[in-house]
């Protein structure tokens, strides 16, 4: 984290109060897509010629990868705080930075860029916050070192800081990942970019697709077929305009909150409807929720549409594993759906929880026990128990997502929830409270 960045942190409100609210409704716009946004900046930079982003997220882990690549002699200019311009520099233009890469508290800018990094012809260190230091990171640097990547990691768990050697010369392997992880299969794609040959990817299950869409959308196309994704390097990006959806993992947490709210309607705008990305919305549906998903357009490879969403009594469901990949960052709300549905619900397949910004698994059990509810860990998920919730006080362990899921749980509990440790809420979602308000939420952000 630069100065600017982490001062800008201080300064911001760290604890969210809610207050039991009846209805929540409105027309709301959710901000650009998160991974859309990351990628854009990285294609547009290693592209010829310029690229325009428009809708792009303005949170927190993107302007890391932005800062990156500012390091890195790429001019990026935003002309307002969701329209970039990005001059590209060409595969071969990034220069070496000054310092080490602070990737902040993004997993994904941190494992992307081990990609990309691997096929310069400079080193490079990668750092992040405290949370980001602790994630494991060998699930990218072993592929890489098999492409030929000189990539080291800081200790027996595969942490942070990553070192890269430059000036290595990549070839093309052919790789089955042990975890589905959209991250590890772009930061082979990006190294693919530079690799001799063919570089192919084999998923043990579908994850997001966004990396292949937009490599078409530079005049760059992988072949995705049958749960592999190939890539010939030999040829330049060109760049092009950009236009993000909004984030359906932002918008998820409006879409449970229309839900479980006793009254009132709820339409939300160009919202990113990815196939590879709506596993929660299956998920929401199988518990019993009213959303009817409108003007569904596909526009430069990226589908979108109005997502309407009308109150429901949610049930317990056994969450099918096959749709955890296509939701694995909405689970601190279906934790918080089934806490609140009619019935049991068991969530299992789902160990990767353990790996995100926090240890989400034990982070939300923990928080719904202080909400009074009846809930069993298990080490890839949890059986839950809906009930009604009580107030209390909740640590969500500086995680984001887990912040807001408990915002929306406030909207039914029966006291005020008072949420600890909420600053990286900006990290994708920076309007969060003001739009919560927007649609009738109560949710104040105070200091301390
Ligand atoms: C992301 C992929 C997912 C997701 C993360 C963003 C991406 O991680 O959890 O928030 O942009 O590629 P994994 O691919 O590691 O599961």
């Amino acid at each position: 984290m630069n100065d600017k960045q982490s001062t800008q942190q201080h300064s911001r409100p760290q604890t969210m109060l809610t207050e039991p609210v009846g209805q929540v409704g409105g027309r709301v716009r959710v901000p650009g897509d998160k991974s859309i946004s990351h990628r854009a900046l990285l294609l547009g930079a290693l592209a010829d010629g310029t690229t325009v982003v428009h809708g792009f997220l303005p949170g927190d882990d993107c302007l890391a990868t932005m800062a990156a690549l500012r390091e890195m002699g790429v001019n990026i200019v935003q002309s307002n705080a969701t329209t970039v311009h990005i001059d590209g520099v060409g595969l071969q233009g990034l220069t070496a930075p000054a310092a080490p890469l602070n990737m902040g508290n993004s997993g994904t800018a941190m494992r992307l860029f081990a990609g990309l990094l691997s096929g310069q012809d400079f080193d490079a260190e990668m750092i992040g916050d405290a949370s980001l230091m602790q994630r494991p990171m060998e699930r990218v640097a072993e592929p890489l070192r098999m492409m030929g990547a000189g990539i080291t990691t800081a200790n027996d768990a595969g942490h942070p800081p990553l070192t890269i050697t430059g000036g290595r010369s990549l070839t093309g392997i052919e790789y089955a990942m042990p975890v589905a992880s959209a991250q590890v299969k772009s930061a082979i794609l990006l190294a693919g970019l530079y690799a001799a040959g063919r570089t192919t990817v084999i998923e043990p299950a579908v994850t997001r697709d966004h990396t292949e869409r937009m490599l078409a959308q530079f005049g760059h196309p992988a072949q995705c077929a049958g749960g592999r994704v190939t890539l010939m390097s030999g040829r330049g990006l060109t760049g092009t305009r950009i236009d993000v959806p909004g984030d359906l993992s932002s918008a998820a947490f409006f879409i449970l909150a229309g839900s479980i709210a006793g009254r009132g309607e709820l339409v939300l705008e160009n919202i990113g409807l990815n196939p590879t990305r709506t596993g929660i919305l299956d998920i929401f549906n199988l518990m019993g929720a009213d959303l009817t998903v409108a003007d569904s357009d596909l526009t430069e490879g990226e589908r979108s549409g109005t997502i309407i969403v009308r109150p429901a009594q949610l049930k317990g469901i056994e969450v099918p594993a096959g749709l955890v990949p296509l939701a694995i960052d909405e689970f601190p709300l279906v934790f918080i759906a089934a806490a609140l549905a009619e019935g049991r619900t068991v969530i299992s397949g789902a160990e990767e929880l353990r790996h995100k910004e926090s240890d989400r698994i034990s982070v939300m059990v923990a928080g719904l026990r202080v909400l009074g509810v009846d809930i069993e860990e298990r080490p890839d998920g949890a059986v839950i128990h809906g009930g009604p919730l009580s107030g209390g006080e909740i640590d969500c362990a500086g995680d984001h997502r887990v912040a807001m899921a408990f915002a929306v749980a406030g909207i039914v509990a029966q006291a005020p929830i008072r949420i600890l440790d909420t600053a990286n809420v900006a990290t994708s979602f920076p309007e969060f409270v003001a739009d919560a308000r927007a649609i009738g939420m109560s949710l104040e952000a105070v200091d301390g």
